[in-house]
């Protein structure tokens, strides 16, 4: 019923939607007016609602940008090899959002490499070097950054973290998914952020689309960690 539901959403007084797996790419079909963002990602998370037509926009890819950057802020850090594990749904909007902004070597690693390298083609990512996920601790000496975007930790996967690198390590999950990656990686020494924050930004940048007032990010983080962990 996704059709009809945002159809009759405007009618019914609803400004906008925020759209959540699994519906990101699915919504496109009831969709006038995609921005140029949402046509490279095939995914929105952010639809507008007016009389004329149904505005989809992608704030994942800013939101992962404004949470990373201010964590770069924060530690006064700013990496210069990007390790990027994932090349699924989520991994899209952050790699793309990684490739525009940073101009550093990003090496992009997924345990199936086809699917990574079907990735760094649609998405036209010609500096980015593919591998294989089991090359990870090899990988791991040289990387400053390792964004991790596979749904390893929503199993009992996790990985292991060498302590001679302290680097920095950003999981796009939150919760207890992101811990299960994270936690080996702090008892190890290296610096971790789970994606708590992206979650916020890409809806913060919702908001501004819809109201115009851009909300206050940091104290809207902090009250979602203690809806989180009460
Ligand atoms: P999502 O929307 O969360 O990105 P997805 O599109 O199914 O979900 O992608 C999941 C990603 O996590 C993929 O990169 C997947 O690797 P494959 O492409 O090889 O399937 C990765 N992934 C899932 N479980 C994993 C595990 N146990 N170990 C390593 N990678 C895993």
């Amino acid at each position: 019923e996704l059709g009809s539901f945002i159809t009759s959403a405007h009618p019914s007084g609803i400004r906008g939607l925020n759209v959540t797996l699994p519906h990101k790419s699915d919504v496109l079909a009831h969709v006038a007016k995609p921005s140029a963002l949402v046509q490279t990602l095939g995914a929105a998370n952010t639809l507008t609602l007016s009389e004329d037509a149904i505005v989809a926009d992608n704030t994942d890819a800013g939101g992962f940008y404004d949470d990373l950057t201010d964590w770069f802020t924060e530690t006064g850090r700013t990496p210069r090899n990007i390790l990027f594990l994932g090349a699924g749904g989520s991994a899209r909007a952050a790699l793309h959002s990684l490739c525009s902004t940073m101009d550093v070597p990003i090496t992009l690693l997924n345990r199936t490499v086809s699917k990574a390298d079907a990735l760094k083609k649609d998405l036209g990512l010609k500096t980015v070097q593919v591998g294989d996920l089991s090359d990870l601790s090899e990988k791991l000496e040289a990387a400053d950054l390792v964004i991790n975007a596979t749904s390893a930790g929503h199993g009992d996967t996790s990985f292991s973290w060498p302590s001679s690198n302290t680097g920095m390590v950003y999981d796009l999950s939150y919760g207890a998914a992101s811990e299960r990656v994270l936690g080996p990686a702090r008892a190890a020494g290296w610096h971790t952020r789970d994606g708590l924050g992206m979650l916020v930004a890409q809806a913060a940048r919702s908001f501004q689309h819809w109201f115009g007032i851009t909300p206050d990010r940091k104290r809207a983080l902090e009250r979602c960690r203690k809806a989180l962990i009460p």
